[in-house]
């Protein structure tokens, strides 16, 4: 049997999206810029799947552009936001546990001269609403805050957050990454109020290499590479049409019933905690299993056990998890995320990752807890020698 639980990484593609893929690539492969028939009939099957997205996201199709996935999207509204309104101020506002196609644009701002602010988070990975309120100036020009953290599934409370930064600035702009969320927590861009949205394709089942960003219509935003006037001249460059045909059938397919989405993958997400609960001695849960936290995340340490240790060993047993310890931390090898809570080095240095998706079952899940069961206890009784 095979269970992966790294759906948080990417999602495999659904056969439905795989259709309009090939489709693409075999007999829709017009390029949508050209006047002919044959470019015309790809720009058609584009419209078709930005209405689908802006439908799902609540908003204009004219407020999506497509991108390269959820890296490009951050960097092109954290950047270009910036850029577009550095005359009103350089002031801008991130947190600590950000992915790092966030974390790392700041960083690269605050070398062209903005001043940064990261806020911190408490031990269960949630941001202070007073600490955004006391750190927004008239200087603010953006604030990037991401939906749901990819580590642990903790989900900031983004409509509060939106409200407090207009309510302290008004010309504060508010950029939300929700390459985790999108799908799995029900949200809608006009109603949220926010400035700008990241989604991404292959965390949904669609393929990789795309992604889209939704940008407000009166916000102020420059693009940050030059070329043709493809996106509305935001994202220069020939569309890649397998992936909006294959990202449009993936969003159609969750958002057919969302609801049925939703309670498929929060079911496996207990299901799996009370098992891992039952079963497992001396664990320590770093995300939650209430609605404070995305359906599809669990990050748990079992002590003793190093994170990457035991994944390698589950691997052999084809059940594929993530080690909770990825990238961009200044101590290497360890989770900015999980030392921005504040955790004790023995449950950073264990903690893993499981992230779920419909497609996973619950034999998959029994099996998995006693394979991890197995390891564990064997890795625990080497480490006692
Ligand atoms: C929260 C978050 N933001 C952004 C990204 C980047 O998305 P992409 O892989 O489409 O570039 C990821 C990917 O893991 C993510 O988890």
């Amino acid at each position: 049997m095979e269970a992966y639980l790294d759906n948080a990484a990417t999602t495999k593609v659904k056969p439905e999206a795989m259709k309009a893929i090939e489709l693409a690539m075999t007999e829709m492969y017009g390029n949508p810029s050209s006047l002919h028939r044959k470019g015309l009939e790809v720009e058609k099957k584009i419209k078709e799947a930005r209405v689908i997205i802006a439908k799902a996201l609540g908003c204009k199709e004219q407020e999506i552009y497509f991108t390269s996935g959820g890296t490009e999207a951050n960097n092109i509204a954290i950047r270009g936001i910036a850029e577009a309104n550095c005359r009103s101020g350089k002031h801008i506002i991130t947190s600590k546990i950000e992915h790092p196609s966030v974390l790392n644009t700041f960083h690269y701002l605050e070398t062209k001269g903005f001043r940064v602010t990261y806020l911190d988070v408490d031990a269960n990975g949630f941001i202070s609403l007073k600490q955004i309120e006391d750190s927004i100036g008239d200087e603010t020009i953006l604030v990037s805050i991401m939906h749901v953290n990819n580590e642990t599934g903790a989900i900031q409370p983004i409509k509060e957050i939106c409200q407090l930064i207009k309510k302290r600035n008004n010309n504060t702009l508010f950029h939300v990454d929700a390459v985790q969320s999108f799908g799995k927590i029900p949200f809608k861009a006009h109603s949220l109020q926010v400035d700008s949205i990241s989604i991404s394709g292959h965390k949904i089942h669609g393929p990789k290499g795309i992604g889209g960003l939704y940008v407000n219509k009166g916000a102020k935003i420059n693009p940050i590479t030059t070329g043709g006037k493809h996106e509305l001249g935001l994202r220069p460059g020939t569309e890649n049409t397998p992936g909006i045909f294959g990202f449009g059938e993936a969003v159609k397919l969750i958002f057919k019933d969302q609801n049925k989405y939703i309670n498929s993958i929060t079911e496996l997400k207990s299901y799996f905690y009370n098992l891992l609960s039952s079963e497992i001695e001396d664990l320590v849960f770093n995300s939650g299993n209430d609605n404070g936290f995305a359906p599809n995340i669990l990050n748990v340490s079992f002590l003793g056990v190093k994170s990457e240790v035991l994944l390698h060993s589950l691997e052999v047993d084809d059940v594929f998890v993530s080690s909770g310890s990825a990238c961009s931390s200044k101590k290497k090898g360890f989770s900015h995320v999980l030392t921005a809570m504040g955790l004790k080095e023995n449950i950073i240095d264990s903690a893993i990752r499981v992230s779920f998706s419909d497609i996973n079952t619950k034999e998959e899940l029994d099996y998995a807890t006693e394979r991890i069961k197995h390891h564990v206890g064997h890795l625990r009784k080497i480490m006692k020698r």
